[in-house]
């Protein structure tokens, strides 16, 4: 059985390190260039079971693929895989196994958890959720006044809430879903917010209602409070007794469910093996979803789920959706230095599973909006927000550059300082220009982000060889002017300047759950939103450049502002369409995403200790409020800002304002304008026009890149629903 020597970090193999030299010649490529690559496109390309993942528009080149399965090999991925579906303990410090796979297992699979199947427990308890779910359903199991309980409230927060929240959205739209759900409402109450309280209740009347608390501990503050006070709201409603029908538990923890007042006898368990974040295929969502929706069709989620689970397992690394997403993360993490992307609970760790300080970045920052809405918020920060430009280019200046600067004594304008080192070689390419000089690749780290890309530094002899440069001003071939500089040692603050690229991941569907068309309309409104799915990516990894704006005749001012670098490396995965099946694949992969990322950085993906600091810091401020409300004491043992901010509370509420314009002053930016979103409105417009014509005429997919093409044809073949010769409404 393999284990990782204690004192081994990933950032100490041979493949890591690889990597990292590697990364050199991945910031010397532009995606413009990359995405013009068939070759390289076709082999990006991934399907399984319906899905396509695209992933030819991440800064990877085919090698950049194997070197990260050499680090994949050397950190032992697919023995932590075996590990983890064989049961072993690999939550070492929780001491728990991490079998969420068990949960969606066909009934006759066998996995173990300390040599025990445990399989059948799995299905004891889906049985008795379909069971009691039929009763409710049918009106067999009534409310304590006789009524059918025809509402649902789920209190639960955390992995608690979020994950069959999630199922829920995707689910009520879905035509099946939806039939099946008619009539009925699922509400989830998570925040302690009181005002979270009175929304969930609202319109609700407990003789119809039924709660359901989930919690694996029984033990979550917030979750115990609101489950007291739908209780109390029960009760003063129906009395004491009503408890017992009108509130039924999910929890690892009988005897606090029974202490609480829930007849064990309606608590539905599940496992120390099941990670809250991880638990959305147990009790945990499996009940509230079937109340809603009837079990057959959780089912299915179930099932997609599994499937997900057998090609995590099975396929080879190449073809594996799971291992590569996982794996791509790691790069844009770990080597770009990406602040890339329920993976924050879990890969947000800064040691090793054995404790050691991790030297390296791991985690993510992860976030994300349906459909265009993030288009129209912030993706302005993902377009333009700076970058950290390649190691090497070829100067380039434009005026704005200059903007500030003066001459000197000498005639000669001072521009910035750079520093002239090891970081910069230079090129025996001479320009016949009258006097000596060659070309300089200079180390970017030390340029302004969004200096456009092509153009020339050149030295020249007539001073100090490092001391004078000038920089000509150039359309390609044609020179257009000549600045000399004079450069000053040593620099510089541009060194330590990293930018921020946000990788995205964007999931289409082929066929919406609604389709809707207005006759008349050019597309579809699933076509209009499927535009912005194919553009953005593009938009994000070509970028727009000065040349671009000067041929559409953007008056000069504002080319800096509606310049894109480019290059800001994105996925996307498109699904035939979004069913209580596919909505479990898709639970699945981003699960076992984050464990690949998890096994590769080494680090524990299954703990959470980084959450409990905060809950053990609530207590504290928790006993002064009462203390302070209830005996009038003073705010005492806390340090000068939590006391004032305290002391504040007890007596009135503050208000935050213009936080964002204050950032923009200081940055020196513009905050009120949003050149980021305008560039793939653009883009969208063509695939618009390319669904028209194709929908309409029957004209093949054109003028777009390979990967574009692949999607948007693929896009086209399916079944969209729609019929574009009459209107067609949602049928909910
Ligand atoms: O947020 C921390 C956490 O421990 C999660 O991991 C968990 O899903 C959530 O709290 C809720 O915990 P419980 O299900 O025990 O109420």
């Amino acid at each position: 059985m393999f284990s990782m020597p204690s004192t081994t970090l990933v950032c100490d193999t041979e493949p890591w390190k690889d990597l990292k030299g590697h990364v050199k010649e991945i910031e010397k490529t532009h995606l413009h260039d990359l995405m013009n690559d068939v070759e390289r496109c076709k082999s990006m390309m991934v399907e399984f079971d319906g899905i396509l993942l695209d992933y030819s528009r991440q800064r990877v080149r085919q090698d950049t693929v194997e070197k990260l399965f050499k680090l994949a090999e050397e950190a032992h991925l697919k023995q932590k895989m075996d590990r983890m579906y064989g049961g072993e303990r690999i939550n070492s410090t929780e001491n728990r196994s991490v079998l969420h796979i068990a949960l969606r297992a066909p009934r006759d699979k066998v996995v173990c958890s300390d040599g025990k199947n445990v399989v059948p427990d799995v299905w004891t308890v889906l049985d008795k959720i379909k069971d009691f779910s039929e009763r409710v359903r049918s009106g067999s199991w009534v409310g304590a006044t006789g009524k059918v309980l025809k509402d649902v409230v789920a209190i639960g927060i955390g992995g608690s809430f979020l994950g069959p929240l999630f199922v829920h959205t995707a689910l009520q739209t879905d035509p099946e879903a939806g039939e099946s759900a008619k009539g009925r409402q699922l509400r989830f109450l998570a925040n302690v917010d009181p005002i979270d309280v009175a929304r969930n209740i609202t319109g609700l009347n407990p003789e119809t209602t039924l709660v359901v608390v989930v919690s694996k501990t029984f033990t979550t503050a917030e979750t115990m409070l609101n489950a007291r006070t739908l209780k109390e709201w029960i009760q003063a409603s129906l009395g004491p007794q009503a408890v017992a029908k009108h509130m039924v538990a999910v929890s690892t923890n009988i005897p606090l469910v029974k202490e609480f007042g829930i007849d064990p006898a309606n608590a539905f368990a599940f496992w120390d093996w099941v990670g809250g974040r991880y638990s959305v295929c147990s009790a945990v969502g499996v009940l509230p979803l079937s109340l809603q929706y009837g079990f057959p069709i959780v089912q299915k989620f179930l099932n997609g789920a599994s499937s997900i689970d057998n090609h995590f397992y099975s396929t080879s690394f190449e073809k594996n959706i799971p291992v590569l997403l996982g794996l791509l993360s790691v790069w844009n993490v770990s080597f770009l230095g990406y602040p890339a992307r329920v993976s924050m609970e879990s890969n947000g760790k800064g040691v090793s599973i054995d404790g050691i300080p991790l030297p390296f970045e791991a985690g993510e920052i992860d976030f994300g909006e349906p459909g265009t809405n993030g288009q129209h918020s912030f993706y302005q920060l993902i377009h333009q927000v700076p970058v950290k430009p390649p190691p090497w280019f070829y100067l380039n200046m434009v005026a704005t550059e200059l903007k500030g600067q003066e001459w000197n004594e000498h005639g000669l304008w001072k521009l910035w300082e750079i520093k002239f080192g090891n970081d910069c070689v230079a090129l025996p390419e001479v320009f016949h220009l009258g006097f000596f000089s060659m070309q300089l690749l200079v180390d970017a780290s030390m340029l302004v982000p969004n200096v456009p890309m092509r153009g020339s530094v050149m030295l020249t002899n007539e001073v100090h060889l490092f001391s004078l440069v000038c920089i000509q001003f150039a359309n390609l071939s044609k020179i257009v002017m000549i600045f000399y500089f004079e450069i000053d040692l040593p620099s510089i603050s541009f060194k330590t300047f990293q930018g921020r690229v946000i990788p995205c991941d964007f999931i289409g569907i082929v066929k919406s759950q609604q389709p809707i068309y207005l006759k008349g309309e050019a597309v579809s409104n699933h076509d209009e939103l499927m535009s912005n799915f194919f553009a953005q990516p593009d938009a994000l990894a070509y970028g727009k450049t000065r040349e671009q704006l000067l041929g559409e005749k953007v008056p000069n001012h504002l080319i800096p502002h509606k310049t894109f670098s480019g290059n800001r490396p994105s996925l996307s995965l498109l699904l035939p369409s979004l069913s209580a099946y596919n909505i479990g694949q898709l639970l699945a992969i981003y699960e076992h995403r984050i464990a690949v990322e998890g096994f590769i950085w080494g680090i524990n993906s299954f703990d959470q200790w980084g959450v409990e600091l905060g809950k053990s810091l609530a207590t504290q401020v928790r006993k002064q409020l009462n203390l302070s409300r209830t005996k009038g004491e003073p705010v005492m043992g806390f340090n000068f800002s939590t006391s004032t901010l305290l002391t504040r509370y007890l007596e009135l509420l503050a208000i935050y304002e213009h936080r964002i314009a204050v950032e923009g002053f200081i940055w020196g930016i513009n905050s009120f304008d949003q050149w980021g979103v305008e560039l793939g409105k653009s883009l969208a417009t063509q695939v618009r026009k390319q669904l028209n014509l194709s929908r309409t005429k029957g004209e093949p997919v054109m003028g777009f890149n390979f990967s574009t093409s692949t999607l948007l044809t693929r896009y086209l073949e399916g079944d969209s629903g729609v019929q574009s010769d009459s209107t067609m409404l949602p049928k909910m």
